[in-house]
């Protein structure tokens, strides 16, 4: 069994996809800064998918006490994590969000507000991970390298 991104933040990042790409294709003069976002956000987006967030969909497995053999493919992550994943995902953040502070500024000036509520919406949701879905996954993780070192030590075998 592979594991996947969870439904809901696979769609809110093709959601945000979208609307980058909706928005380089209006000939303003924020097309060019909303276009420096889109190739930020292309290059972390996929790191999020592929090595943090599979993370998130064996959470509500493990609130009910439950694993299975899928949690093999999640030996590293907290390693990986720590090794500098995790800051590597918040520096692309803190230059992702400069940039639309930036662009949610002069929007702002120009009276742009889809622009200024993209620019938020987006921001927001660099914070929703930075406070709860990075933390969730290393702490998720954690738990389950130390339920399989429990689990080695008492019968050898994982999960
Ligand atoms: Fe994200
Ligand atoms: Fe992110």
């Amino acid at each position: 069994m592979e594991l996947k991104v969870p439904e809901s933040l696979r769609l809110e990042h093709a959601r945000f996809r979208k609307q980058l790409c909706a928005l380089t294709e209006d000939k303003t003069d924020f097309a060019v800064a909303v276009q420096a976002v889109m190739v930020l956000f292309d290059k972390h987006s996929i790191k999020e998918e592929t090595k943090v967030f599979p993370v998130l969909e064996v959470l509500p497995l493990l609130a009910e006490r439950k694993t299975n053999d899928s949690m093999k493919l999640l030996q590293g992550v907290a390693d990986e994590m720590k090794a500098g994943l995790h800051e590597e995902l918040l520096e692309e953040h803190r230059t992702i969000v400069e940039s639309l502070r930036g662009i949610s500024q002069s929007a702002m000036a120009q009276n742009r507000r889809e622009y200024v509520d993209f620019a938020e919406c987006f921001i927001l949701h660099a914070q929703m991970e930075e406070e709860m879905l990075y933390p969730a996954a290393l702490v998720t993780a954690d738990y389950l390298q130390l339920l399989n070192q429990c689990r080695i030590s008492s019968n050898g075998y994982f999960l």
